[in-house]
């Protein structure tokens, strides 16, 4: 039987997930999707699917589990059912976690669990079946309050303003630490510092549908400009920033997506090169656009986009927020070839044509 191989994304029904899952088939990638879609619907799953035959004459495969990652032997019966299908798992892109920000406060644990334990049992499955490329969900939230913006990959972790950002930092030091350790399999990894992924795919056939009342700011915007929760706060209007509200880098998801399959095939190069002789590797790259934009800017640009008014009012600051953060890309840029191409305005545009369709 011809053995091809194939790229485990975890967290595959999930925002970012999708969209990459997605990339990757376009590049032409075999991915298999992993998710216990407790933030997630299996609507996901057969957007993907639908996004990835649309226009093919053949039919393109995506096989879906619904498993935990904390789940050892869940995770390991993925690998082997895969071998069974003459397909090996060569590389994994690892999104599941939980990611908000408000409730990791409340219940710290739940994150630690979750999140580093997920990532615990990843790392110990991938050894076990000899998986060399690994590409980690981190994010831009492992500087903490950075001291100076833009933030490069060099700049220190600071203590985390949240038990969801602590959980970020503490798996890419086992990420590394696995790599240090192990070099028969070896891991090379790409450690991917996202800021603010916003927008949908063009095709409204897959978004971002949080469960429960979102968090993030553009989905929340989204479901208030359209008139079906209550008018956003703006959480904080007192920083000491130019219009008082905090600064992101929001990029679009698809940019995001793209950079996933970019990374991916750095990680392959990377094994090539190094095939017999060479050690484990790790790099972490932020994946920005480079700019900084307020929430009042959001509002504002939304509004011009999309011509809806936003409903909304002036708050108080939220608990583990940080002021003002936006990336210094230029490591991605030169090393995975991949910078930021999409405008705030066609993400929120994207976000809202999205909104309207799952209505
Ligand atoms: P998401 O919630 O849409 O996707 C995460 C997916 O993981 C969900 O489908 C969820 O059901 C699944 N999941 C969670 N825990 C799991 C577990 N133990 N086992 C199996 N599946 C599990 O979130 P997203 O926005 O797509 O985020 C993906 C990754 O990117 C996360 O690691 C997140 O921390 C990271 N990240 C997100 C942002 C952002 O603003 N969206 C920013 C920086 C980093
Ligand atoms: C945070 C993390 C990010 C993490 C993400 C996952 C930082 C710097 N960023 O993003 O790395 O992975 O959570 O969820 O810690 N806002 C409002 N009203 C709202 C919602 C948000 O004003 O109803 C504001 C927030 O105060 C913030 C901005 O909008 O200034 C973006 O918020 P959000 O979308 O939640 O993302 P971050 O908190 O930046």
């Amino acid at each position: 039987m011809d053995i091809k191989s194939s790229i485990l994304v975890t967290g595959g029904a999930g925002y970012i997930g999708s969209h990459t899952a997605v990339a990757l088939v376009e590049a032409g990638f075999r991915v298999v999707l992993l998710d216990n879609l407790c933030n997630s619907e299996l609507s996901a799953v057969e957007g993907v699917r639908s996004l990835v035959n649309a226009g093919r004459g053949a039919s393109v495969e995506v096989p879906f589990y619904e498993v935990d990652c904390r789940d050892r032997e869940g995770v390991s019966e993925v690998f082997r059912s895969e071998l069974k299908k003459g397909t090996r798992i060569t590389g994994v892109i690892h999104f599941a976690a939980l990611k908000a920000v408000g409730e990791s406060v409340e219940k710290p644990d739940l994150y630690y669990d979750n999140n580093i334990g997920g990532t615990k049992v990843l790392l110990d499955v991938m050894k076990e079946f000899e998986v060399e490329s690994l590409v980690f969900s981190s994010s831009c939230t492992v500087y903490g309050e950075p001291k100076i913006v833009p933030v490069d990959e060099n700049s220190p972790f600071l203590p985390s303003e949240s038990p969801y950002g602590f959980t970020k930092q503490e798996c890419e030091k086992l990420i590394e630490e696995h790599s240090k350790t192990n070099d028969i399999p070896k891991l090379n990894s790409a450690l991917l510092r996202y800021f603010n992924p916003i927008g949908a795919h063009p095709s409204s056939l897959i978004g971002e549908s949080p469960k429960g009342i979102p968090n993030n700011l553009v989905p929340y915007l989204c479901l208030s400009a359209a008139g079906t929760i209550s008018p956003l706060t703006v959480f904080g209007t007192d920083y000491p920033t130019p219009d008082g509200s905090c600064v992101r880098d929001y990029l679009h998801v698809m940019d995001l997506a793209e950079a996933h399959v970019a990374a991916i095939q750095y990680l392959i190069a990377k094994s090539l090169s190094s095939d017999l002789t060479g050690s484990s590797h790790t790099r972490a790259f932020n994946l920005g656009t480079g700019s900084g934009v307020s929430v009042l800017e959001v509002i504002a640009a939304f509004e011009k986009a999309t011509g809806i008014p936003v409903p909304h009012v002036l708050g108080k600051r939220r608990e583990g927020d940080v002021v003002s953060i936006w990336a210094e890309a230029s490591r991605a840029k030169s090393e995975l070839q991949w910078h930021a191409t999409r405008s705030l305005e066609e993400a929120l545009k994207d976000a809202w044509n999205w909104q309207k369709k799952s209505k």
